[in-house]
């Protein structure tokens, strides 16, 4: 079934050169004003029915844009639509149309049963009485929660309370849903079941704007990815694309024991290492060098590691977190 049309037509969310400045002030004794731009001229587009994943490091911008798409926030400026709607002229029409759920949320009673939860937020959102017990039963339905409804919500899992907190978003059936951050903080047997929640939600039409710090979660669901860092998008497409960005690249990880800083420096300048990430584990660093294909590297990185106790080196395929890497750590 084709999506309905909306004023405006086209796209369902519309995000033209949005920035977003926060105002705060700093300092103990002399208080003087700081402007934080959040976002710096966001455009993306998302047409009806599409699961589009909005990827970026801490800090990035994801939640100010998402704030700003659930009318939580004003932009600064830029354009903001949402079926047609604007979201600073036009605020009630786009609350109608949508449903967000922020990951961590909070706002479930305890003490109260799933179902009592959802009918105190059906309630909220004016959904009239006698409809509300059938669109109850559907969105557990939707979340896989049946047969749980008369428990209290003090018994659930992180995962249960995350599926509840997505069908408190459903309740009034809105066409286009924004999700940030729905798996943070619940273990991966919940989050995989969020995962295909919101999957199926997609397949049933919705259009979805998600926000993810994790690789594999938007290679695994998103049909498209928008790299956000520092408020800007530096790379958008299918997984698949992002992908094939650095595809053509060999990737080098090697594991080793108190690695100087000096040796990172000459690590990144050798010839073809187009980036180094380290990663700080326990004992040990991760280093990930990616590099051009072909850059026969293993011999001269072994050369500048010598005095360095070496656990492991491998060569691996370059994957999406690969393409991340380099894209939010270039420029
Ligand atoms: N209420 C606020 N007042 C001042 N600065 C803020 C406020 N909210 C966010 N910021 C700043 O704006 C920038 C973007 O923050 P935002 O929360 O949108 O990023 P994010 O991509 O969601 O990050 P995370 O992955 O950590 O959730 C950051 O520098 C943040 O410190
Ligand atoms: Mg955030």
């Amino acid at each position: 079934m084709p999506p309905p049309a909306h004023p405006g037509g086209g796209a369902a969310i519309e995000v033209q050169d949005l920035r977003r400045t926060y105002r705060t002030s700093t300092g103990t004794f002399r208080r003087h004003r700081v402007d934080i731009e959040a976002v710096r001229g966001l455009s993306l587009c998302v047409p009806p029915g599409q699961l589009f994943g909005l990827l970026g490091p801490n800090g990035a911008g994801k939640t100010t844009t998402i704030r700003v798409l659930c009318t939580l926030l004003l932009p600064t400026s830029g354009t903001v639509r949402v079926l047609g709607h604007d979201v600073v002229r036009e605020p009630k029409a786009v609350r109608r149309q949508i449903g967000y759920v922020f990951g961590g949320d909070r706002g479930l009673y305890d003490r109260l049963n799933a179902v009592d939860n959802l009918r105190y937020f059906a309630d909220l959102y004016a959904i009239e009485p006698r409809l509300q017990r059938r669109r109850i039963e559907e969105v557990m339905e939707l979340v896989g929660l049946r047969g749980r409804e008369r428990e209290r919500v003090e018994g659930f899992s992180r995962g249960m309370r995350q599926r509840l907190h997505l069908a408190r978003g459903l309740l009034h059936d809105p066409p286009v849903l924004f999700f940030d951050e729905p798996t943070i903080g619940v273990d991966p047997v919940g989050a995989r079941e969020v995962r295909q929640v919101v999957s199926e939600l997609a397949r049933a039409g919705k259009t979805i704007l998600l926000t993810t710090h994790y690789m594999f979660e938007a290679d695994s669901i998103c049909q498209r990815v928008a790299v956000i860092s520092k408020g800007k998008i530096v790379a958008e497409g299918t997984p698949q694309e992002l992908k094939s960005a650095v595809a053509a690249r060999t990737v080098v990880e090697v594991e080793a024991y108190g690695v100087p800083e000096q040796t990172l420096g000459r690590i990144r300048e050798l010839a073809g290492v187009e980036s180094l990430a380290v990663e700080v584990r326990e004992q040990s660093q991760l280093l990930t060098i990616q590099a051009q294909e072909g850059a026969q590297l293993t011999a001269r990185l072994l050369q500048l590691l010598e005095g360095v106790r070496v656990e492991r080196v491998a060569n691996r395929e370059p994957t999406l977190e690969d393409a991340y890497v380099s894209l939010v750590t270039s420029g």
